[in-house]
């Protein structure tokens, strides 16, 4: 008894001390992971590897997402077809806004759905209405949080987010949140005006470099595949999560 009682304490000690010592790890990592300076008229005063994090756009934006302009403009109907989607792929659209994509994606994906997950309740009611009046079944909204999908762990083929990156407060939270969603193997595309082009006519902070982008995930955990140049002012660019 004497014997049990020894080593149900020594197997607590050794419990509480792993756990104390994870946890100083993580607040750590957290701490370490964003500084803080000044805000830009278009930025929250956050920065992530040295990137200032940009505003969020709320719903009245979403006019502007729909602008019938967009698609000869950004050529988003290249983007769409850059995805190689197969007809029973489950897809995350991540930031959807309005679902300007995730109606796109779901007309190629007959046995297959479309998440549409965003922070913004009024967007979420933006795809609810939408659904409705098309009579759409294979998009499922989810209300997410400002760190975590809320999808269900490896749970999707491929996650795309178009010009909502650069906006999200907890960029690494939100990227590991991702890639726990994706099957292994899987894939996410990111999709931000090109940095590296001055005469993409987007306000700085809503623009990314290519190295950026490629340094913010891969501390993640993804691997970069490459970058596709087909879009006027957008970088495509295509990771995977290991297997
Ligand atoms: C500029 S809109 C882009 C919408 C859509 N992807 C498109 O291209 O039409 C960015 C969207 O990202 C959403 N967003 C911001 N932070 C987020 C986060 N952490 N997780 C999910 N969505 C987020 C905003 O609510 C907004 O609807």
């Amino acid at each position: 008894m004497k014997t049990h009682c020894h080593r149900f304490s020594l197997l607590f000690t050794v419990f509480v001390f792993y756990n104390l010592s994870f946890h100083t790890v993580l607040a750590k990592d957290t701490r370490q992971t964003y500084t803080y300076g000044k805000a830009s008229r278009d930025g929250i005063g956050k920065f992530y590897k040295g990137r200032e994090i940009s505003k969020v756009m709320g719903h009245l934006g979403a006019s502007w997402l729909e602008r019938p302009k967009r698609e000869q403009e950004e050529r988003t109907d290249l983007l769409v077809k850059g995805l190689d989607l197969k007809p029973t792929d489950h897809v995350a659209d991540i930031g959807a806004g309005s679902g300007y994509f995730s109606f796109r994606m779901a007309r190629l994906l007959p046995k297959g759905k479309v998440y549409a997950v965003d922070i913004s309740p009024q967007m979420i009611g933006i795809v609810r209405s939408k659904m409705a009046k098309e009579k759409v079944q294979n998009v499922e909204p989810i209300q997410s949080t400002i760190t975590q999908t809320k999808l269900k762990p490896n749970s999707v083929d491929a996650a795309l987010i178009v010009d909502a990156y650069h906006e999200f407060s907890h960029p690494l939270e939100m990227a590991t949140s991702i890639l726990e969603s994706l099957k292994p193997g899987g894939k996410l595309v990111l999709i931000e005006y090109r940095m590296e082009d001055p005469s993409v006519p987007i306000k700085l902070l809503h623009k990314m470099t290519e190295k950026q982008a490629i340094s913010e995930m891969k501390t993640a955990g993804f691997k970069w595949e490459k970058t596709l140049t087909m879009l006027p002012q957008q970088h495509f660019m295509i990771f995977r999560k290991p297997q």
